[in-house]
């Protein structure tokens, strides 16, 4: 059964709130090697977004065993029972993130004369920012769930030519109404500005300033599957042949969904600064309600609430092959959510981080104003079965999900689910049959051609 409206169990006050490190006996993954049940166990992915971050290991773990199984969760194949206590964390005040020349000097000091390294590897020495350890070495690892996160994102491959279109392109052609195209052809304008957006967060504000490989590592994915997005938006725009300069340019003209890019882009552009010190205060906290905004709303509210008006219209039988590929990227985003609220909790747990309660409230309330504006544009003539109040209530209900995870109060209480059937999207209940309606065949290796 679909468990997302699981509360995570806080275990600090407020101002730490987020920090949660009580271990929740993770659902049973059931490992099969059969990737139409794996997809069917993609509800087990809510695990995900609903545990707590797991205490840190004290110890040097053992390399995270081969994954045989194909789930979505994200419990460490063999680890994920063994519960270890939190090490404690020395202050962070003084220390200076490993980059650059840094971490050319520390791995000289480890050098002898003859070349030979002195000091091994110690996973303690691991964080999440302004880390100390090694950060061109792997393992031991010390955030094992985050190397799952990698291994089980792999899992959900498809490209845009996998799914046929035809049926789209006489849908839109013939049978959409123009307030419903009206809503789709905003929210595909929307996304790809989004998406664009999204992997320039990850992959140039975020990435550099993790000091472990292992979430570096699925940042480095996440990156490629905000290009992968991207390239499915821009799939579904030539193939209606829509007027690409006209849609992509939309977020400039349109104010409503220009106020979300604005409000994303400031996020981004508060933590991509060359002169950003995460050892300073404010711009550790900035960095932390940058990560928090991204994670749980722009990517686990915005995003995850933003496929529902075509998820509506593929309910009625319309727009089926834009809806499948939507269903893809949504269960990509509720990956992306889920690592980066573990990760905003991890940076809580190790570091000092003072969270203003009013930027956080000022942060709700700007993103809820944005949202309404975005679905009373879209949505000015309500469709079959889905209006502008229905997206706005949904994403007060999907935020306070998302507060809960993130240790947070929730901002819209009383909020309703509107949407009752949106969760079971992102589990896809026709990937039994996903090889079967393929359109294209992957290449393997062997038979790419390479000249
Ligand atoms: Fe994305
Ligand atoms: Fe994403």
């Amino acid at each position: 059964m679909l468990n997302w409206d699981n509360p995570l169990t806080p275990s600090k006050p407020a101002s730490k709130a987020n920090t949660g490190a009580a271990e929740q006996a993770a659902p049973g993954s059931t490992p099969s090697e059969k990737l139409a049940d794996a997809f069917s166990s993609y509800a087990s992915s809510n695990a995900l977004m609903d545990q707590p971050a797991r205490a840190v290991e004290a110890t040097a773990p053992a390399v995270a065993p081969a994954n045989t199984g194909i789930s979505f969760d994200d419990t460490p194949a063999a680890p994920a029972e063994v519960v270890r206590e939190e090490a404690p964390v020395a202050p962070t005040a003084a220390v200076k993130p490993v980059t650059g020349d840094a971490m050319a000097g520390m791995f000289t000091e480890q050098m002898g004369v003859t070349g030979k390294v002195m000091t091994a590897v110690n996973s303690n020495d691991k964080r999440v920012i302004n880390g100390q350890g090694d950060v061109n070495q792997l393992a031991p690892f010390k955030y094992p769930w985050a190397w799952e996160y990698f291994l089980n994102a792999n899992k959900n491959h498809w490209t845009p030519l996998d799914i046929n279109m035809a049926q789209d392109v006489h849908d839109y052609n013939h049978t959409l109404t123009d307030s419903e195209k009206h809503v789709y052809e905003n929210v595909l304008a929307y996304l790809t500005t989004s998406d664009i957006l999204a992997m320039r967060n990850i992959g140039l504000a975020v990435m550099e300033k993790m000091t472990a490989p292992e979430l570096q590592i699925y940042q480095a994915r996440q990156v490629y599957e905000e290009a992968l997005h991207t390239w499915t938006y821009q799939h579904c725009i030539e193939t209606l042949g829509l007027d690409q300069a006209e849609i992509y340019n939309r977020y400039r003209v349109v104010p409503e969904i220009n106020q979300k890019i604005q409000v994303a882009n400031r996020r981004l552009e508060d933590v991509m600064r060359s002169d950003m010190d995460l050892t300073n205060q404010d711009d550790l906290n900035s960095f932390v309600m940058s990560y928090m905004f991204f994670s749980g709303i722009f990517e686990g509210s915005w995003f995850y609430n933003g496929f529902t008006p075509i998820f509506s219209l593929q309910r009625r039988g319309l727009m089926k092959g834009t809806s499948e590929q939507l269903q893809y990227i949504m269960r990509d985003e509720v990956m992306h959510a889920s690592f980066g609220i573990r990760v905003v909790k991890q940076i809580l747990l190790e570091n000092e981080v003072r969270l203003d309660p009013k930027a956080i409230r000022q942060m709700w309330d700007e993103s809820e104003a944005a949202e309404a504006g975005y679905a009373r544009y879209i949505l000015r003539d309500p469709i079959l079965g889905y209006n502008a109040d229905d997206h706005i209530e949904q994403f007060r209900f999907i935020a306070n999900r998302r507060a809960r995870q993130l240790g947070l109060e929730e901002p819209f209480p009383g909020a309703q689910s509107r949407t009752p059937w949106l969760d079971e999207q992102a589990n896809m209940k026709k990937e039994k049959n996903f090889f079967e309606t393929r359109v294209t065949e992957y290449q393997t290796g062997g038979a790419l051609k390479w000249d």
